[in-house]
Parts: structure tokens; C-alpha cells; sequence
């Protein structure tokens, strides 16, 4: 590398002097189009029901409401959504998860339906179906099957695809779902559909405010059997290769912001398209804040959003993405 000069021949004040040459200088840049919007759907009609803990975020019905989200992030220039799925009701084999009238797989019909241009994304998990919470099958003991959970979500992501899904976005941390669901995928005409995996997602206590928006706290125990120990990064790296390895076309760090570290890695280590997943907690404390008044919340969270892109995401999942477009198209 050639030797940079140094003071006072070199003042890198000079190239902070001026909106014109700070573009210059400028190496990261926020793009709505980089944005997914997560999206909470519910049965029955008219609902438009705030989450208490995420301000501004909404349980909707699969109806007008839904149409009325949809339109509003097209025209905030916000091309992608991750739906998750509240549903009628719920059993110990998360029943509702595969089936074709399932709330998800009906919200997938009314978009694609509704508005042809928005690239609809589906969160693959049973925690909001099952009557115990937890992401899959368990044994008498209360243990998480990894094995016969598989075919569940495999046949999960195959009913999504069926209903329209573009991409399919496996979050229970299974060992070996992302091989399984490829197969079912390809296997039922779906070779198309790529697959987004939740491959570094770390055993959080940044997702409590979700767990209530998604209603799926699991009744006993925690997820620390299969989601990651927050204190391992090689292991994050290890997790996404081996998820390229089974097929996944992303990849992705959750939470992102006590995770930047890992985000660079996977995305340094790995050399393939990564989400970055700005999870609930995260979302909640900065509007928590901002309602107090002790933090400006728009240069907040450009702030946030610019370091997980800085850090090497190459898409954010995040619940500011309609007020992040907002501020950026505003300048
Ligand atoms: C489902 C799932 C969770 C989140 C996304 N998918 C919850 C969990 O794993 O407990 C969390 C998202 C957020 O906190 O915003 N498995």
C-alpha cells in the first residue's frame, strides 16, 4: 500500500470541509432498497393493532390494512417483506405452519395479488404455531427434535412457495434444514426459490419485544439448545459456511447490533450475500429512548443503520426501514 502522507502535509480536515468533497469521501451509503420490512399478519378483518413494545409497528390483518402496508412501503421505495404469521390456532406439531390456508401463506396470496413488484420473503419456523413455543418437535423430556422437526419445515417452506413466497427464510437453527428444505424445494418445482438462512442467529435477549409481537415466548425453558452462545464468533463464521455448504443463497447475523463483529466476518470470511437482522429489542430501546426525548431519533437510527452496512450487510432487516426511507429520500 502506498505510504500515506502525514501531518501537516496531510489534513484530512480538508476532505471534511464541504458537503460536495465529504460525498467524496464518503465509503458507505444507506439505500431503501437495501431494506426489508418485517410484517406481523393476523386473521380476522379490519385489525391494525399496535405492538406495545415497538411503537409505530403493527399486528395487520389480511385484508385492506395489509394492501394499505404494502402500498405504503412500495411508495417509500422498500421492495422486500419478511412475514411472520400469527395463527387461528396452534398445536404441539405448529400444524398451522404448513398448511395452505395457513395466515402466511394466505397474506403471501394477497400480496402478490395485491402488488406484483413487492418481493415477499416468509420467516420458516413452528415457535408461533406450536402450543409450547419452542421451534420444532419435542421428545416426552421437553428436548427440541432436530431430525423429525426437518420434515416440518421443509414442508413449511414448500407451502410458501406454493403460495408465492419469492424467498423462504429459515430461522428455528436446526442442524441440517437448509440442505432438507433445498431438497423439498427443488424436489416439489420450487428450484427457484432462493433460500435466505437465519445462519448466525445468537440465543438473544434482544428479541423479547418480538416474542410478544409474534406471540411464540416459548411456555418453558429458553432457546439456548439451538439458537447460539452469544460469546462465539468463529462458530457464527462456521455456522454460515456451513449453511453455503447445504444451499443457502444469504446468509444472515441476528441480532446486529451487539453482533457487528460477526457480521464482518461472515461477510469478510464468507464472500456471500448477508443480512443483518436489527432486531426488536434493538428497535425498542431506540424508541424508547427517542420518546423521552434523550436521543434525536432520526440521526440515531441513520446512524445504526449506516454502521450494520458499514459492517458488511449487504441487505437490513429492520423495523425503522419506513422511517429510514422517509429521512434518506428527504436528504
Ligand atoms: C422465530 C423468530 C424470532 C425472531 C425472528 N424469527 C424469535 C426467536 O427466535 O425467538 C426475532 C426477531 C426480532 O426480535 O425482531 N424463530
Amino acid at each position: 500500500m502506498r505510504e500515506l502522507g502525514s501531518f501537516p502535509a496531510y489534513r484530512p480536515r480538508r476532505m471534511r470541509a464541504h458537503d460536495a468533497v465529504r460525498a467524496f469521501a464518503r465509503e458507505t451509503v444507506l439505500r431503501a432498497d437495501e431494506f426489508i420490512y418485517p410484517l406481523f399478519v393476523k386473521p380476522g378483518s379490519n385489525a391494525h393493532d399496535e405492538i406495545a413494545s415497538m411503537p409505530g409497528v403493527f399486528q395487520v390483518s389480511v385484508d385492506h390494512v395489509l394492501d394499505a402496508e404494502i402500498d405504503e412501503l412500495l411508495e417509500l421505495g422498500v421492495p422486500a417483506v419478511m412475514l411472520f404469521g400469527l395463527p387461528a390456532h396452534k398445536d404441539e406439531k405448529g400444524s398451522e405452519a404448513y398448511d395452505e390456508h395457513g395466515i402466511v401463506q394466505q397474506a403471501v396470496r394477497r400480496i402478490r395479488e395485491h402488488a406484483p413488484s413487492m418481493f415477499v420473503i416468509t420467516d420458516v419456523c413452528l415457535c408461533e404455531y406450536t402450543s409450547h413455543g419452542h421451534c420444532g418437535m419435542l421428545d416426552e423430556q421437553g428436548n427440541v427434535l432436530n431430525d423429525d422437526t426437518l420434515q416440518l419445515l421443509a414442508a413449511e417452506a414448500v407451502s410458501h412457495a406454493q403460495a408465492g413466497a419469492h424467498m423462504v427464510a429459515p430461522s428455528d437453527m436446526m442442524d441440517g434444514r437448509v440442505g432438507a428444505i433445498r431438497a423439498a424445494l427443488d424436489a416439489a418445482g420450487y428450484a427457484d426459490v432462493p433460500i435466505m438462512s437465519y445462519s448466525t442467529k445468537y440465543a438473544s435477549g434482544f428479541y423479547g419485544p418480538f416474542r410478544d409481537a409474534a406471540d411464540s415466548a416459548p411456555a418453558f425453558g429458553d432457546r439456548r439448545g439451538y439458537q447460539m452462545d452469544p460469546a462465539n464468533a468463529q462458530e457464527g463464521v462456521r455456522e454460515a459456511l456451513l449453511d453455503i455448504a447445504e444451499g443457502a443463497d444469504m446468509v444472515m447475523v441476528k441480532p446486529a447490533l451487539s453482533y457487528l463483529d460477526v457480521l464482518h466476518r461472515v461477510k469478510t470470511e464468507c464472500a456471500f450475500p448477508t443480512v443483518a437482522y436489527n432486531v426488536s429489542g434493538e428497535y425498542a430501546m431506540v424508541k424508547a429512548a427517542a420518546a423521552n426525548g434523550w436521543i434525536d431519533e432520526k440521526r440515531v437510527v441513520l446512524e445504526l443503520l449506516l454502521s450494520i452496512k458499514r459492517a458488511g450487510a449487504d441487505a437490513i432487516i429492520t423495523y425503522h426501514a419506513k422511517d429510514a426511507a422517509r429521512w434518506l429520500a428527504q436528504g
